[in-house]
Formats: structure tokens, C-alpha cells, sequence
């Protein structure tokens, strides 16, 4: 018999919630310092691992803007992509569907072009190698104004082909999903997909403006939802997945103990929740890690761990047939 622990980390996994800059190690982020001649505030890996202390979402984001501005040219992109893909190749992710963060570099002079070209080759690499699919999604920093999500998208269109959604990120409290209520339409309009993070921080009600007013087809988090029983049965009407991550949750306190994480909740409400790593290299770690410690604090069952990574496969953005592939892959490991 197989433990529940060794079970998670061979059975296929799909990411669904996950930021590149997010997967920024400081050791690699130290090395790429020094080859762009860039200085970080800190003098060591270890001064820096110690700063990894947040009490909520803000304080690790002004990390998190730190951290990213060592990335300068495409080999930079490409380097960061490419240990992260690899890193989840070797937990048997077999599909990833990651946001990139357009904003956070060309305020620094950074082009879009040199971006999106390391991000994508690196993509592209894994799949050639390992079969690994993907998506990208591009997300529009909520902080900032719709004006400049705008000014993103329109510097998108060149690589439309590339990118397979529009996403919203950064602070989310006093930045609600209907300050974008335009720019996500005019996304939508050019084929792309939506998803939004709400109900992290925010109330219930940017949940709802998420699903009513901006139509997403997934929602990023959503932990706030379950303050409300109707918000509850829209998004089973509606079929919608929740990208939740579990130990983001934890360590931007979001959840005040592993142990009361709502995923089974989730779960028994019969809600789409799947499990994603978010930031690892800010949270403690990868999709494996996140899924052990669900298991060691929460007492969730083998037919929970089913039912997240189907919920997982099914909450993705791969064509049915691939879907269809996963699933019985899947179904054998837990028969
Ligand atoms: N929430 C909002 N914005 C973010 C996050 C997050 O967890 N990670 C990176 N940008
Ligand atoms: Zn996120």
C-alpha cells in the first residue's frame, strides 16, 4: 500500500496557479545579480531567505518586486523558466499554466518582446524534452490603472499566439476586478481567456464582480467565497475552478494554521478546488510540498487526492483529448 505522500508525488499533476517571478530561488536570483552587475539589498542568500517573513499579502509583494528586478535580458526569463519547469518535471507535473507579470518589467525598460521570448522558449523546450504542455497567461497588476493594462495588452498583440489568457494580480484590496471591467472585454474580444485573483484578501463581493460583471472562466484563490452561501452556488452553477495554494495561504496569512485550511470544506461543498504553489520560492514550496502538507495537517482522504488532481485536469485549459490522456493515467495509479 502506498502512502497517501507517495501517492501525490507520482500521480500527474497540472499548475494552475503560478507565478514565474514567483519561482525565483535567491540563489539563482543572487547569480543573475551578479552576471547583470545588478546589487540587491541583501548581501547573502541567508539575509535574504530571513526576509521571507509576511504578514499578509502586501509584505511579500514588495519582495517580490525586489526580487524580479534583477531579470534584464531573455537568457534571464529563459534561465528562470526553465529551472522552475524543470524543478516540476521532477514532482510529475505534466502540465503548467503560468502568469507572467508584463508590467513589473517594463517599468524597469525591460520590452515586452524580451519577456515573453525567454518565457516561451523555455515553454516550448520543456515540451520538446518532456512533453510537458502549457499555457501562458498574462496578468495586469491590479495596483496600477487600467490605462496601463491597456498600454500591455496592445503591446501583446504582436505574440497573441503565445499567450492563451489575461490574468489579475498584485494588491487586491482597493483593487476591484471591476477597474478592469474594459480592459478584460477588449481581452476577451481578441480570443483570449480570463481568470482573476479574488477573495484572497478581498471580500466576497470581488468575487462576485469577478463572475458577474468581468466573466471569468476560472477564479485565482477564492478562499473569501465561502463567507457566502449564494456566492457558493454561482460558481457550482457556473462550473468555475479554484486555483487554491495552500501554503501561500499560510505563509501570507491568509489561513492562520495549515490545519484549518478550507480545501476540504471546499471539497465537500462540491467546489472545483485544485492545489497550486503560487510564489514556491517565497512559500516553502513546490506543488509536492504543497500537497504533503495538506496531508500531514489536514487528514485529507485518497478520494480527496483524487479529486483534486482530477479537479486539476479538468480545471485546465488543455484540449479534451489530452484531459482524457491525464484522467486514466490517473485513475490507474488510484485503482
Ligand atoms: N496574490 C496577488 N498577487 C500576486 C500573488 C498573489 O498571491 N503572487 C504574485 N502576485
Ligand atoms: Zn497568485
Amino acid at each position: 500500500m502506498e502512502t497517501l505522500i507517495e501517492l501525490s508525488q507520482k500521480m500527474p499533476k497540472t499548475e494552475l496557479h503560478l507565478h514565474i517571478e514567483g519561482t525565483f530561488e535567491p540563489e539563482q536570483m543572487f547569480a543573475i545579480a551578479q552576471r547583470n552587475k545588478v546589487s540587491l539589498k541583501y548581501n547573502t542568500v541567508e539575509e535574504l531567505k530571513a526576509a521571507y517573513q509576511f504578514t499578509n499579502l502586501q509584505d511579500f509583494l514588495d519582495l517580490y518586486y525586489q526580487g524580479m528586478s534583477v531579470l534584464l535580458h531573455e537568457v534571464d526569463f529563459y534561465d528562470l523558466t526553465m529551472a522552475y519547469l524543470k524543478k516540476v518535471h521532477s514532482e510529475n507535473v505534466v502540465h503548467v499554466e503560468i502568469f507572467f507579470d508584463p508590467q513589473g518589467h517594463l517599468s524597469r525598460g525591460v520590452s515586452f518582446e524580451t519577456q515573453i521570448k525567454g518565457i516561451y522558449n523555455a515553454l516550448k523546450d520543456a515540451e520538446t524534452q518532456w512533453g510537458m504542455t502549457s499555457k501562458l497567461i498574462m496578468s495586469f497588476l491590479r495596483h496600477l490603472s487600467e490605462e496601463s493594462a491597456f498600454e500591455t495588452l496592445e503591446l501583446a498583440k504582436p505574440y497573441l499566439n503565445w499567450i492563451d489568457a489575461v490574468g489579475l494580480d498584485s494588491s487586491e484590496v482597493g483593487h476591484p476586478p471591476e477597474k478592469f471591467l474594459n480592459v478584460f472585454e477588449a481581452s476577451k474580444k481578441l480570443g483570449l481567456k480570463v481568470t482573476a485573483h479574488a477573495g484572497e484578501e478581498g471580500p466576497p463581493d470581488y468575487v462576485w464582480q469577478a463572475i458577474e460583471q468581468i466573466g471569468v472562466d476560472r477564479i485565482d484563490h477564492g478562499n473569501r467565497a465561502l463567507e457566502d452561501d449564494k456566492l457558493i452556488n454561482e460558481i457550482k452553477q457556473r462550473n468555475l475552478t479554484l486555483t487554491v495554494c495552500p501554503l501561500s495561504n499560510l505563509k501570507l496569512c491568509v489561513v492562520d494554521d495549515m490545519k484549518d485550511h478550507p480545501i476540504k470544506r471546499m471539497l465537500a461543498l462540491n467546489l472545483h478546488a485544485t492545489v497550486n504553489s503560487d510564489d514556491p520560492a517565497y512559500f516553502g514550496g513546490y506543488m509536492n510540498d504543497n500537497y504533503q502538507s495538506l496531508i500531514k495537517n489536514t487528514k485529507i482522504t485518497k478520494e480527496e487526492l483524487f479529486q483534486l488532481a482530477k479537479n486539476g485536469i479538468l480545471g485546465s485549459w488543455m484540449a479534451d483529448q489530452q484531459k482524457e490522456h491525464h484522467l486514466k493515467e490517473l485513475n490507474t495509479l488510484f485503482a
